[in-house]
């Protein structure tokens, strides 16, 4: 009998968790595989959430967040901590998904601890080093020290290539953003603040390299769509980030079809796209989504990583002037023809197999 690989699974934030447990649920269904859990915790609540829905319990816990943390501070003590569990558990093979700190961190601690490090939605990019911040350089930086690059698209191979990464170490997957949706799409909650004859649009707002001046402009647009049209009412979860709030909550003080909620459950989040007329977001995850629930996304930044939706015509990067959002917006609401042209729905992302065909590499390794 063969001795089954150990994989340890890290994650830190909330998308992670989201990203991560197709693949988490199917090495712990293989004989071939066991599968450790590492929670960094980068994120907290908004992580504990994520794991309740799909079930998952970490082995190992780091509960490293702290309010309004830095990018030193984060970095220095997620290291620190991640050395000690890449020699505690010593496992045969280290996974992260994405872009985040965690996984940054994660790629250099089995770097240094020799262990191979396989990267879930690799190969994004955006070109310019400082956007999205800094997750682009997360990115760069991640994949030298990688082993093995899960692809979401043969765009993102192709960046892959021109950087040099040897070709028999990238796999176009698809992102297993898609799997997650697929198992849980039946179990999606309907708003609360649905009311019948009004139009929702959907946001979310986190983007580090938006904060202050763009996003402020951001939330003044949001605002102005809703008081300029009285069939639309506005959900804005707010991310926990502070420098969000503080924003956020200020720039809709007062503002009536606005409902400003904690961040939503996945079940409710989901069900929130599925119900949305159109979706507005500077999200990577949410730019997934939304096209493939068949929901026209707003992308509110300068750049995307995820050209994909665009290039299909479903998804639009609006940038972050007011007068630009506010336009694109109001085309959509007013204009039948350029709405359907957009809510035709696609899945340039994945098809709901990414976790196994990840398996079937690691498998093969
Ligand atoms: C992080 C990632 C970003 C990812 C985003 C997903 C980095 C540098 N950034 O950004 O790539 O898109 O997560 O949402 O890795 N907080 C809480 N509770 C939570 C989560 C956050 O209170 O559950 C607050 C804390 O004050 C924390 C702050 O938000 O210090 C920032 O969290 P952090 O993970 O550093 O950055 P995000 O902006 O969430
Ligand atoms: N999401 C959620 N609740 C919310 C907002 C978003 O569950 O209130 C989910 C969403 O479906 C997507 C993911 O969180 O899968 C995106 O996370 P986020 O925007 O925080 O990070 P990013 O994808 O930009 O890294």
């Amino acid at each position: 009998m063969t001795v089954p690989k150990t994989v340890l699974c890290a994650i830190g934030t909330r998308p992670e968790a989201i990203k991560m447990a197709p693949v988490i649920l199917a090495l712990r269904a293989d004989p071939a595989f066991r599968c450790r859990v590492l929670a960094t915790a980068q994120h907290r609540q908004m992580l504990d959430q994520v794991l309740s829905v799909f079930g998952i319990v970490p082995d190992v816990d780091l509960d490293i967040m702290q309010p309004d943390q830095s990018l030193c501070d984060l970095t220095g003590r997620l290291l620190l901590r991640l050395g000690t569990v890449m020699a505690e558990e010593a496992p045969d093979i280290v996974l992260a998904q994405g872009d985040t700190t965690t996984v940054l961190t994660t790629a250099i601690a089995a770097f240094y601890a020799r262990i191979p490090f396989g990267h879930v939605e690799a190969g994004l990019r955006t070109g310019d080093p400082c956007n999205p911040f800094p997750e682009e350089m997360n990115r760069v930086l991640t994949a030298r020290l990688a082993s093995w690059h899960f692809a979401p698209t043969p765009q993102a191979a192709h960046h892959l290539r021109v950087e040099n990464t040897p070709d028999h170490a990238i796999h176009v997957t698809g992102n297993t953003v898609i799997d997650a949706l697929h198992q849980v799409r039946d179990k999606a909650r309907r708003p609360a603040c649905l009311t019948p004859g009004r139009r929702l649009i959907l946001a979310t707002l986190h983007r580090r390299e938006n904060f202050g001046a763009p996003l402020a402009r951001i939330c003044a647009a949001l605002r102005a769509i809703v008081e300029a049209n009285e069939d639309v009412e506005l959900l804005l979860p707010v991310h926990h980030n502070p420098n969000v709030r503080a924003t956020v909550t200020e720039a809709f003080r007062g503002c009536c079809r606005a409902h400003l909620t904690d961040p939503l459950d996945y079940l409710d989040f989901v069900g929130a796209m599925e119900h949305a007329h159109m979706v507005m977001s500077d999200s990577g995850g949410v730019q997934e989504e939304a096209p493939a629930l068949g929901k026209p996304v707003l992308i509110l930044r300068e750049t995307t990583e995820r050209p994909e939706a665009v290039e299909a015509g479903v998804a639009a990067l609006v940038g972050t002037d007011a007068g630009a959002i506010r336009a694109r917006a109001q085309r959509l609401l007013d204009d039948p023809a350029a709405y359907a042209a957009m809510a035709r729905g696609a899945s340039p992302f994945g098809d709901g197999q990414a976790a196994r065909r990840i398996l079937g590499v690691l498998r093969a390794a």
